[in-house]
């Protein structure tokens, strides 16, 4: 079995995607979701599928390597930055090479960085008078969305499009590609690495 972790902040609506998808699979599992807030929603909606949850300190995260220490004795061998807020340390980064990925929802190198997250994202994309917007799946690095990017979908942005109404078509696209893509990220390599 392939095990994944997926790193999440928020409401966990791609983090319920991806769980959904991989129930049942004969090679991927997801085996724990990880986030730095206690309350967040993603946490109740993993455990109400019966996936592991941890929740980390940034003292923890960036002080120590007990995160790492987790994962390594889950058996985790990809994870999945999927809405999560905080830059990933290079140590971790180190232990998860080509096995760390992010979604973000635009199409990068545009809108992405600092603060470009949720609805800044979407509201900077209007403000631009963009055409099109879309997700982006991307290694990730030390730094905000710089990594190599993997896959992009599109969707069309009206002039009459509010931010809320970029965000649901970007969702709609998120839902609908990231499990996918990370299963053929996982099922296209070979077992030996
Ligand atoms: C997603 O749209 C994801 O692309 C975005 O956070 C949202 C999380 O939604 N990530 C970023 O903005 C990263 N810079 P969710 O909690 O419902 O999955």
């Amino acid at each position: 079995m392939e095990k994944i972790a997926i790193f999440a902040s928020g409401t966990g609506s791609n983090a319920q995607k991806i769980i959904e998808y991989f129930q049942g699979h004969p090679q991927i599992e997801v085996s724990l979701v990880v986030s730095n807030k206690a309350a967040a929603p993603v946490l109740e909606k993993a455990t109400a599928a019966g996936v592991d949850t941890t929740v980390i300190t940034r003292s923890s995260f960036y002080g120590t390597t007990a995160l790492l220490d987790e994962l390594k004795a889950k058996g985790i061998r990809f994870i999945v930055l999927a809405g999560f807020l905080w830059l990933v340390p290079a140590y971790l980064i180190a232990a998860y090479p080509q096995r760390m990925v992010n979604i973000h929802p635009a199409l990068l190198p545009k809108f992405g960085g600092k603060g470009m997250y949720g609805k800044h994202v979407h509201q900077a994309v209007k403000d631009a008078g963009e055409k099109e917007s879309g997700i982006t799946i991307h290694w990730v690095t030390p730094e905000y969305d710089e990594g190599g990017i993997i896959f992009q979908a599109r969707c069309p942005v009206d002039a009459s499009d509010q931010p809320e109404d970029i965000a649901r078509k970007v969702r709609q696209l998120e839902h609908e590609h990231l499990a996918p893509v990370v299963e053929k990220l996982l099922t296209e390599r070979s077992t030996t690495n």
